[in-house]
């Protein structure tokens, strides 16, 4: 009896022990092989499987017909065509390398350290910080509903997802990653190996990972991050408790004609994907930022920047390409504080001629701040993986 009972004590803390040693020695042990789970078979919410394997976005903008035309603050109306039809896995596969530092050469930066998405895909700094700390010279934007926008970057100098990310990818301040290298280290890696397989099943199992499946999972990724259910959508689409009556004052005033605010953010995109030069302050200390005027060889794009969209604005302070403005009440307080007012001396740029002088009163500015909260919508945020197929932690 009791010889039993030492044995079965034996076997019980065996049954403890093991497992945890195993982990702990696992842990020390910098390449370990971590399996991780196959590669989602669903689309992710605010998309349909269609008979294709390809995701199809889905929401209530797709009852609407026409898109918004400038200057227009209509509620009811489309959205532009978004970068759709990638398949589950290709979007769970991109999920994985967004979140995975091994993507850069020293292994400790990933595309979520500065887009990160407890910060609404942001980063939370004025302008970021890239390897080894390296100061940018802008603000990291968000990436919520990045699938519609047909410019990337503030001065709108990539066309494509695939095209914008191999900046971060290969730039020295960024991830600092060489083509040779990145590739190098992932087809090192079995657990990737086997998911781009999985994802890619068209292609020949023994041919090497290649750049260009790289950017299309995570371009794949990047188009599913959607925010299109927000208090404001909901009121959009008839609810009219939605906003509140402050909101619905904000509102108002957003859409008017003395702010003239969705001539630019014009809803529901909340931007018209065009470049407008406002005269925002740079970063202190830093001279007038040239902005679009250099990828599009126009001097009157001097100090031009894409308009942003507003979505999920309430999480991504500080504000603009410079990171300038800490609050939202701040930021709005720009646009009525004289055209103009903070442009460097002797520069003489073309101010938009919606950038005007629209006196709005201390009330008008808070209600444009309550309206600007009703543009938040995390419901369609997606899972941080809980183990990288790199082994490497994830460092958000
Ligand atoms: C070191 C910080 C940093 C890292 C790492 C980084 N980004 Fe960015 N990202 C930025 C900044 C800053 C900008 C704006 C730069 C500019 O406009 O000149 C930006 C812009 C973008 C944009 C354009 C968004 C828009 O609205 O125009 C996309 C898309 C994007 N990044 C995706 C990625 C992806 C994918 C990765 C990983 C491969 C990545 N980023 C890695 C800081 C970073
Ligand atoms: C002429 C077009 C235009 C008009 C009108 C306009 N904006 Fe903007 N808005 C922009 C551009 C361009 C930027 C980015 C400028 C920069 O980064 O320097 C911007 C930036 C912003 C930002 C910061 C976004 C971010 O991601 O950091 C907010 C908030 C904002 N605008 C709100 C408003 C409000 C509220 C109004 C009305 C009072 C308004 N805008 C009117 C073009 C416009």
């Amino acid at each position: 009896m009791k010889k039993g009972k030492i044995i079965l004590k034996i076997i019980i803390s065996v049954a403890i022990i093991g497992p945890l040693a195993l982990a702990f020695f696992a842990g020390q042990r910098p390449t370990a092989y971590h399996p991780v789970p196959l590669l989602k078979s669903t689309c992710p919410p605010g998309f349909k499987l269609n008979d294709n394997n390809e995701c199809i976005a889905r929401n209530l903008y797709s009852q609407y017909a026409m898109t918004n035309k400038a200057g227009v603050g209509g509620l009811k109306s489309a959205l532009p065509k978004i970068r759709d039809g990638f398949s589950p896995q290709e979007i769970d596969l991109g999920r994985y390398l967004f979140f995975d530092p091994v993507l850069s050469l020293d292994k400790t930066v990933s595309c979520a350290t500065c887009h990160d998405p407890n910060k609404g895909f942001g980063d939370g700094l004025t302008t970021s910080r890239g390897k080894n700390g390296q100061r940018l010279k802008r603000a990291a934007p968000s990436l919520y509903n990045a699938g519609y926008l047909k410019k990337l970057f503030w001065d709108g100098r990539a066309s494509t997802l695939e095209e914008q990310m191999l900046e971060p990818l290969f730039s020295k301040e960024e991830m600092g990653n060489t083509l040779e290298n990145l590739l190098h280290t992932i087809n090192e890696i079995e657990n990737y190996r086997k998911l781009f397989a999985e994802a890619f099943p068209e292609r020949n199992r023994d041919q090497p990972i290649a750049l260009n499946e790289i950017t299309k999972a995570i371009s794949a990724f990047q188009s599913s991050l959607i925010s299109l259910n927000s208090k404001y959508d909901q009121y959009a689409h008839g609810y009219e408790e939605a906003l509140n009556k402050n909101e619905i004052e904000g509102l108002n005033v957003f859409r008017s004609f003395v702010a003239r605010c969705a001539e630019c953010h014009t809803p529901p995109l909340f931007t018209n994907q065009q470049f407008a030069v406002i005269g925002s302050p740079e970063p202190e200390g830093l001279p007038l930022d040239p902005g679009a005027e250099i990828p599009f060889k126009d001097k009157s794009l001097r100090g031009a920047f894409k308009v942003p969209s507003l979505r999920n604005i309430a999480q991504t302070a500080p504000y603009m390409h410079s990171g300038r403005f800490e609050t939202l009440r701040e930021t709005v307080q720009f646009y009525t504080d004289g055209r103009g007012h903070a442009v460097p001396d002797g520069e003489n740029l073309l101010i938009h001629w919606h950038i005007w002088e629209p006196n709005l009163t201390d009330y008008e500015l808070d209600r444009l701040v309550d309206f600007l909260k009703t543009l938040t919508d995390e419901s369609f945020k997606p899972q941080v993986p809980r183990a990288l197929p790199s082994g490497l932690d994830i460092s958000i």
